[in-house]
C-alpha cells in the first residue's frame, strides 16, 4: 500500500482518505471503527468553548442526491471533550491513524482558546470557519468574509505549533479570495468544502419544514461537482495543500478531486451510502487505478490544470 503513503504539512499519512468532520466523530469508539476500516486520518466533530445541545430534531434528512443537516454544532465543550480526545489519540496511535481536531468559535478569541487547549492532543487542527457565527442559524459564516477569516487563522497560528488547516464554505462569491486570505494568514492547508446552501424540505402532509431548524446544509453526491470546481479554483490561487470533500463515495470520485488539485480527501456522507468499509474500498479503488495506469499520486494531483 506504499503507493498511497503521503506527507502533508510535515506529517506522514498512510493514505489520503480521511474521515470528514461531523460524521461519526463524536465518540472515540465510533472513530476507532472508522480507523480500523482504513481511514488515513479521522476528524472530530467541531468543538467549541462551551457545551452546546444543538438544534431540535430532526437534524438530518435524506434528499435526492444527498442529505440536508442542521445539527447546530452539538458538542460537550472543549474542557469536557479533552478526555475523549486523549482516548481517541491513544487508539489512533496503535493504528497509525492521525487525529484532526475540528474547532469552531464565534470570533478569533474563542478559536484561540479552543486551539490552545486542543493543540497538544491532536496531530493537526482544522478550523471550521464555515459554520454560522454569532449563534445564528445557517446565515453568514466567518468563511464568507476575507478579513474575519484572516483574523481567525492568524490568531490561531500565533498560539499553536501543530499544522492548522482552514475549512471553507462554498457559499461565497469568490472562493479564491477567501483561499488567498487564509494562506496569507499562515494556514498550512485548506479543506474544501463545507455544506452547500442552505436548503429546505417541506412535508406536504403536516405542511411544515422537516428539519427542526427549518433549513440546513446540503452534503452528498449532488454537491460533488460544486466541490470539485471549488478545489479547482483554490488550487489555481494558492500554494498550500488542499483536502477535498463533498460527495466522495468511490475511488473515482477521490481521483477526480485529486485531478482538480486535492492532495487528500475527506469522506462524510459517503459513510451512509457504503458503510464503514468505505475507507478501505476507496483506497483499494485509488490503488487499482494508479497501478493500472502506472501513475503515482503526485502525477494526478492538479493534473487537469496542465
Ligand atoms: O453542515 C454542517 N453542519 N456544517 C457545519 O460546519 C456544522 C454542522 C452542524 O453541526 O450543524
Amino acid at each position: 500500500k506504499d503507493i498511497l503513503n503521503l506527507n502533508l504539512f510535515g506529517i506522514d499519512f498512510k493514505n489520503p482518505v480521511f474521515l470528514a468532520a461531523g460524521v461519526m466523530g463524536e465518540t472515540g469508539s465510533a472513530m476507532r471503527r472508522i480507523a480500523k476500516n482504513g481511514a488515513g486520518a479521522v476528524c472530530t466533530k467541531s468543538i467549541g468553548i462551551e457545551k452546546k445541545p444543538g438544534h431540535n430534531n430532526p437534524t438530518m434528512v435524506e434528499v435526492e442526491g444527498g442529505f440536508l443537516n442542521a445539527m447546530g454544532l452539538p458538542n460537550p465543550g472543549i474542557d469536557e471533550y479533552i478526555d475523549e480526545i486523549e482516548y481517541i489519540r491513544k487508539q489512533m496511535k496503535d493504528l497509525n491513524v492521525k487525529v484532526i481536531g475540528s474547532i469552531y468559535g464565534k470570533n478569533e478569541k474563542e478559536f484561540e482558546k479552543v486551539a490552545e487547549t486542543i493543540a497538544e492532543h491532536v496531530d493537526l487542527i482544522e478550523l471550521n470557519i464555515s459554520c454560522p457565527h454569532a449563534g445564528g442559524g445557517y446565515g453568514s459564516s466567518i468563511g464568507q468574509d476575507c478579513n474575519l477569516s484572516h483574523k481567525v487563522v492568524s490568531t490561531v497560528k500565533n498560539v499553536t505549533k501543530v499544522p492548522v488547516i482552514a475549512k471553507l464554505t462554498p457559499n461565497v462569491t469568490d472562493i479564491k479570495e477567501i483561499a488567498t486570505s487564509v494562506e496569507d494568514a499562515g494556514a498550512d492547508g485548506i479543506t474544501a468544502i463545507n455544506t452547500l446552501g442552505p436548503g429546505m424540505v417541506i412535508d406536504i402532509e403536516s405542511k411544515k419544514p422537516i428539519l427542526g431548524n427549518i433549513y440546513g446544509g446540503m452534503s452528498g453526491k449532488a454537491v460533488k461537482p460544486i466541490a470539485i470546481k471549488n478545489v479547482y479554483d483554490i488550487y489555481s490561487a494558492v500554494e498550500i495543500p488542499i483536502i477535498g470533500v463533498g460527495g466522495i463515495t468511490t475511488g473515482s470520485d477521490a481521483i477526480e478531486f485529486m485531478m482538480a488539485g486535492a492532495s487528500a480527501v475527506q469522506v462524510g456522507t459517503g459513510v451512509y451510502y457504503r458503510g464503514y468499509e468505505i475507507f478501505n474500498k476507496i483506497n483499494d479503488e485509488i490503488s487499482e487505478y494508479l497501478l493500472k495506469k502506472e501513475l503515482k499520486m503526485s502525477d494526478i494531483i492538479g493534473c487537469v490544470h496542465n
